[in-house]
């Protein structure tokens, strides 16, 4: 049987961090056997809220090392950016067409955004984030998209543009899925918010393990465990959701336990936690150093993605034009 197909995308912020790898990455990892995937660097996304663009390169790189060093691999699912395959831009205006401004001022993710991050006035290309991205998607003909929670209503956006684009000229693309993430929220090192680039509370996948012991040392716990022998509450502390993510099971117990019995001292807790976290991480930066000293490989791996992801796009675009009754 043919097997689905799927549209994963990114912006590049960056080196990622463990919420980076837990909410979407690894779930990417997995997915690429059980479908042909494709791995979208959606570096013109990165404008819609902010014109400086003299790091976008820089993260592009760093983010793709990353995906390398996690596991991606680039001969089953093609790595491309959004400026280098024009019919990106090409989609996106065409579909521009096929949604009210109404229904994009509605979009709870742009609201959020909006409130987050002070913006005062809306730039129009920000309005059409999810137009994009829609683009982003049915160029592929994608027909799952993973994703965390705050990405459901683009993904519902696309669906949207796709039936009114069907129904105006005619069968061309299918109207994608979300395959939610489950474990999508790693709370960050201050124990309050997810973990976050800006807010600086994470742990990078490029950590070494000095750092992610240091940083677990000063790890937000639970407030009312102050020494050993102090019960504490591991449903409140993000040390213990990191151990639910990161150590077997016997071990979650024995820190359950020791934690709410106070026979368990956070020092010992985060350092049990870190030595995990660094288990995790150990192939990682392996892989990661070679790619670091092979830069023109990742480069290669770039230029090979987007010529296959371009082969698929024109063919989309060409359909489009057809139906389109265009030249
Ligand atoms: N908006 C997505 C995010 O911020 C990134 C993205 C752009 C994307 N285009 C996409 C995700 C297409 C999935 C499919 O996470
Ligand atoms: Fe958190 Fe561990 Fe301390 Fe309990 S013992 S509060 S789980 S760090």
């Amino acid at each position: 049987m043919q097997k689905k197909r799927i549209l994963s995308g990114m912006r590049p912020t960056g080196k990622l961090h463990l919420g980076n790898y837990v909410g979407a990455l690894e779930n990417w990892i997995k997915l690429q056997d059980q479908y042909e995937s494709f791995h979208l660097i959606a570096d013109y996304h990165m404008l819609t809220t902010g014109l400086d663009t003299s790091h976008i390169k820089q993260n592009t790189i760093d983010m793709v090392i990353d995906w390398l060093a996690a596991g991606l691999d680039p001969e089953k699912s093609p790595f491309f950016r959004q400026s280098k395959i024009k019919e990106h831009t090409e989609l996106f205006l065409l579909l521009s067409m096929l949604i009210s401004t109404a229904r994009l001022e509605r979009n709870p993710t742009l609201k959020d955004q909006v409130r987050d991050l002070n913006i005062e006035s809306l730039v129009y290309g920000h309005l059409g984030y999810p137009v994009l991205q829609a683009a982003d998607i049915m160029l592929y003909k994608g027909e799952a998209v993973p994703v965390g929670e705050d990405q459901i209503p683009h993904v519902e956006i696309t669906r949207e543009i796709a039936r009114k684009f069907n129904l105006q000229y005619g069968e061309v693309f299918p109207e994608p899925e979300s395959l939610l993430t489950k474990f999508a929220r790693l709370p960050g090192l201050d124990g309050i918010a997810k973990m976050s680039k800006s807010l600086n509370n994470a742990i990078f996948l490029s950590d070494g393990p000095e750092v992610v012991k240091a940083k677990m040392k000063k790890a937000v716990t639970d407030p009312l465990k102050v020494r050993k022998g102090d019960p504490g509450r591991p449903e409140i502390c993000a040390v213990f959701m990191y151990h639910e993510k990161f150590s077997p099971a016997e071990e979650v117990s024995e820190v359950e336990t020791g934690c709410r019995s106070g026979a368990l001292g956070c020092v010992d807790c985060k350092l049990k936690a870190a030595n995990r976290i660094n288990q995790m991480l150990e192939p990682i930066l392996e892989k990661r150093k070679h790619y670091e000293a092979n830069l023109d490989t990742v480069n290669d791996i770039l230029i090979d993605g987007e010529k296959r992801g371009r082969a698929v796009a024109e063919k989309t675009m060409s359909e489009v034009h057809e139906k389109m009754l265009l030249g």
